[in-house]
């Protein structure tokens, strides 16, 4: 029988926590909720099917990227280290690296903890000598210290622009707390970039409905957790550039006067009132050099594609 090379490091993530910041969120006037609870493991498996669409440029361009910098990448970062992947989910992307820079050890860190488990475990499958382990983390608050794992070279790989959905200051938090346990080694990010509003419309509205269905399912991701009975036939997705912010922002629109409740507590939604779910911000080459420079990386390799849709750096 195969042993899960996860279980024992995934810590109840808790849940009680999870409540009262769902709460909070559900209680605020505009209301919102955490886009952390869009990773359910149906949510998880909607979020793929997004990465696998035409309009959602941002994944496919990530990879063309890695694809023709694959030299460069692997001379920057060299083999044998440590890759350390934040917000792993099915494992597909530190894959892709597995060929190029040959990590000796790779650490899955996810909050999405069944998803994850699922993942590595077929993973470790198919690469036997890469020593594996899974830590189920919510980095969004805090980036535990990896106490257990070496401290020489470390690559801490956060692909898919997953940083443009944090503001400017939690960002910075987040990229000081990766560079203070980085060491010797790096970090390669993928960041998205600033674009024309018809092409960031259809990449966060596509015409399948993926990722509205996406949106959706974090009513049930909350029914779960709360205990609330939200339906989702009253809501709509609903999406937002905003210029002063650079970001898109993601909503869920009340189709008609709504009541929600839950143990405890219940709220009222008129028509047309919105519920806050993602902010997601494009950088520019420029303001991303600035913001790791302000988290502490001193020195950065950037590549882009033709388009500069999307930018993959490695900072050190
Ligand atoms: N991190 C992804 C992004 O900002 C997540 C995402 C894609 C998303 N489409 C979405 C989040 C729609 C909420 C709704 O690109």
């Amino acid at each position: 029988m195969q042993t899960s090379v996860i279980s024992e490091e995934i810590k109840p993530l808790q849940q009680q926590s999870f409540i009262s910041e769902i709460e909070i969120g559900l209680l605020a006037r505009p209301a919102y909720i955490s886009p952390k609870f869009l990773y359910d493991p149906l949510g998880s498996h909607l979020f793929t099917a997004i990465t696998l669409l035409p309009e959602y440029y941002p994944s496919n361009t990530e990879k063309n990227i890695l694809d023709h910098y694959a030299n460069e990448i692997s001379n920057v970062i060299g083999a044998n280290g440590i890759l350390i992947d934040l917000g792993a989910g099915n494992c597909q992307k530190a894959e892709a690296l597995f060929n190029l820079i040959k990590p000796a050890t790779y650490v899955a860190i996810d909050f999405s903890v069944e998803y994850l488990e699922e993942a590595l475990n077929k993973l470790q499958g198919k690469y036997p000598k890469i020593k594996m382990r899974g830590i189920g983390m919510d980095f969004s608050r805090q980036l535990e210290v990896l106490d257990s794992i070496p401290m020489s070279r470390r690559t801490f790989f956060y692909p898919g622009s997953s940083i443009g959905n944090f503001l400017t200051s939690e960002a910075r938090k987040l990229l000081t707390e990766i560079k203070n346990q980085t060491g010797d080694g790096g970090l390669l990010i993928g960041v998205d970039l600033m674009k024309e509003d018809f092409i960031l419309r259809e990449a966060y509205d596509d015409p399948l409905k993926v990722t509205a269905a996406f949106n959706l399912n974090i009513l049930r991701s909350v029914n779960a957790h709360l205990g609330s009975n939200f339906n989702v036939k009253q809501f709509q997705h609903l999406v937002k550039i905003n210029h002063q912010e650079n970001r898109v922002e993601l909503y869920l629109q009340a189709l008609e006067d709504v009541t929600v409740s839950w143990p405890g507590n219940s709220i009222s939604l008129k028509e047309g009132d919105l519920i806050h779910t993602e902010n997601s911000h494009k950088y520019t080459v420029e303001s991303i050099k600035q913001l790791l420079k302000s988290a502490g990386f001193e020195s950065n390799q950037i590549w882009t594609d033709p388009k500069q849709y999307f930018a993959l750096i490695y900072a050190q």
